[in-house]
């Protein structure tokens, strides 16, 4: 990378940044960009025709900055995931899974539907030659009498005996990780957050663990509190990054400090 400097977050807007960073130069992208929510200022559009133009232009700029190795993760709500599924498919990135994130927290209850509980975590790689580290996100088997059980004598399934693996099952793409708004309720009252929208950092761990490796770069061009680079410096990977807002990339540089 000749024009910014690795493992460091940059105040900046996304556009301006992605013209920085090389083509072909990253590992992973993980991206939790505006879902167009009015959740904050940064997540407000004129329209849904302006949301759209802005997520694709950043997608446009974002795509060639991954390898042919690498692969790419967007947040984002199941609506606006339809759409940017198409559109990621038609720029050639290969769709690998429509992961759903159960935040055991709703957005807001409804009455006329079905409230709302869950987001979208969209994963395509460029080519069909990619990380996945399958055996480091296995889950712990819910019951340990029924494994007990079966790593003794295995169990009969479609015919073959199997036996279970000792790191655990494996990911299935429904994840189950609390949001941060409801780990940090107080009195089923949530406090003031230093960010509106912040990702549990176990569960970018999880993206990273999968589809990287110790020493590979990972991009986030919308880092907010720095999630993405903690988990990265966590795991042993690199990182570069940007915000447009100067306060989020001071915090973020607070937490990773702290690793
Ligand atoms: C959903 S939040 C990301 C939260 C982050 N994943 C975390 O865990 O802290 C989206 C972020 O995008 C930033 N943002 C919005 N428009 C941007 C732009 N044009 N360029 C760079 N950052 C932008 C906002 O300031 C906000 O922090």
């Amino acid at each position: 990378m000749q024009k910014l400097k690795i493992n460091k977050l940059y105040v900046m807007d996304c556009f301006k940044f992605l013209k920085l960073v090389d083509d072909n130069s990253v590992d992973l992208v993980i991206i939790d960009p505006p879902y167009n929510m009015k959740k904050d200022k940064w997540d407000r559009f004129k329209s849904t025709e302006d949301f759209f133009k802005f997520t694709y232009s950043y997608l446009d700029m974002l795509v060639p900055k991954i390898k042919i190795t690498g692969s790419f993760y967007i947040f984002n709500s199941p609506f606006n995931c339809a759409f940017i599924l198409k559109y990621l498919l038609d720029k050639g990135l290969i769709f690998q899974n429509w992961i759903t994130w159960d935040k055991r927290d709703g957005f807001s209850a409804a009455k006329r539907k079905y409230t709302n509980a869950q987001e979208t975590i969209l994963f395509f790689t460029k080519s069909k030659k990619y990380t996945f580290n399958v055996d480091d996100i296995r889950i712990p088997y819910e019951s340990e009498k029924r494994i007990e059980h079966a790593k003794k004598i295995g169990i009969i399934k479609n015919g073959k005996r199997w036996f279970p693996n000792p790191k655990g099952k494996l990911c299935t793409d429904v994840w189950h990780f609390s949001s941060e708004r409801h780990k940090n309720k107080i009195n089923g009252k949530t406090p003031k957050l230093p960010h509106t929208t912040p990702k549990p950092v176990d569960l970018v761990e999880r993206i990273i663990k999968a589809s990287s490796n110790p020493g590979d770069l990972v991009l986030d061009c919308f880092v907010g509190i720095g999630t993405t680079a903690i988990a990265a410096k966590k795991l042993g990977r690199n990182f570069i990054g940007c915000d447009i807002n100067k306060e989020f990339i001071k915090i973020a540089n607070q937490r990773l400090k702290n690793i």
